[in-house]
């Protein structure tokens, strides 16, 4: 099959090989002319994801509160061809949220996707043993941070008439967490807020879903699992596929979700869990 003149065009600027078939090409324009804000893209997940949207031909915005390695996630996504910008934001901080949607809107003139994925673990305790400074810190960041996020995005996706959110929700928030009772707290609200968005919301065209992963091999979860090999192994052992997720997966998922392929799912809490919340 010959590449439409729209294909040659593109190819063209941005100087690319036609060496790759159709369907790459499908794949890799899949977000062209759409915009995604990822919050905690420096890192794990949210990185991944920000690269994933990246090669999907989407104008990204990497945000987070670690400037260095959010300078470097931007500076990859444009070193593969893609576009992105680095916005420093504290989503616990509702007017840096603010000023972070509405940077995207000056930069790229619409907010297509916005994935909600920043978010802390602070350690493991017993409820009795949870302070009050780990308490209100899990939940200004996981809780509030995703509001604060969410209620941004959704004036303006209401006004475009379309839209997507991911959050980053956990299987924490769907399900017990012991000795994490401020995570599943928050994580159970995010799930809570998810669905209720995707109710009120659904008529404007704005989709809203959330994603509950358990163990993924990044900083975080490597955190549950180093100090404990034992644990780590036990862990392992009970999630069907005998392995942890990676935070490639979990970014295909997302965009996935975001996708057309999509186009009916609203208000889930998707496990992506390899079968351990089965
Ligand atoms: N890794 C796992 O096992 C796992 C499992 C379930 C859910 N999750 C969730 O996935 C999301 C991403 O986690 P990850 O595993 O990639 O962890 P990570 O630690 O690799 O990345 C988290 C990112 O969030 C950023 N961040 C922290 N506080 C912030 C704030 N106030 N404002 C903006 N950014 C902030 C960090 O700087 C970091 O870049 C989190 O919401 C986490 O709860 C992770």
């Amino acid at each position: 099959m010959h590449a439409s003149s729209k294909t040659k065009e593109y190819l063209a600027t941005k100087n690319r090989s036609p060496n790759f078939s159709n369907k790459t090409l499908v794949v890799h324009m899949q977000f062209k002319d759409q915009s995604v804000i990822i919050t905690g893209a420096s890192s794990g997940i949210g990185r991944a994801t920000a690269l994933e949207f990246g090669r999907r031909g989407a104008k990204v915005i990497v945000s987070d509160i670690q400037e260095k390695a959010g300078e470097e996630t931007a500076g990859a996504i444009k070193a593969n061809g893609g576009q992105a910008i680095f916005i420093k934001t504290d989503v616990s901080n509702d007017k840096e949220v603010q000023a972070l949607v509405s940077q995207c809107i000056d930069h790229y003139g619409r907010l297509d996707n916005m994935i909600n994925n920043a978010g802390v673990g602070e350690g493991f305790q017993f409820f009795e043993a949870i302070t009050d400074d780990q308490w209100h810190k899990t939940i200004a960041i996981n809780q509030t941070g995703v509001f604060y996020c969410m209620r941004a995005a959704l004036k303006v996706m209401r006004e475009q008439k379309s839209g997507n959110i991911i959050n980053t929700a956990s299987a924490a928030g769907t399900g017990s967490a012991p000795r994490m009772g401020a995570y599943a707290a928050s994580k159970h609200a995010v799930v809570g807020m998810t669905k209720t968005a995707a109710v009120e919301y659904g008529k404007y065209g704005i989709r809203v879903n959330a994603i509950c992963p358990t163990v993924i091999e990044t900083p975080m979860g490597d955190s549950y699992l180093s100090d404990n090999e034992e644990i780590a192994a036990m862990m392992q052992n009970s999630v069907p596929m005998k392995r942890f997720g990676k935070a490639e997966e979990v970014a295909k998922t997302i965009c996935w979700l975001c996708g057309s392929d999509a186009s009916y799912l609203n208000g889930v809490a998707l496990p992506v869990d390899g079968g351990f919340t089965a």
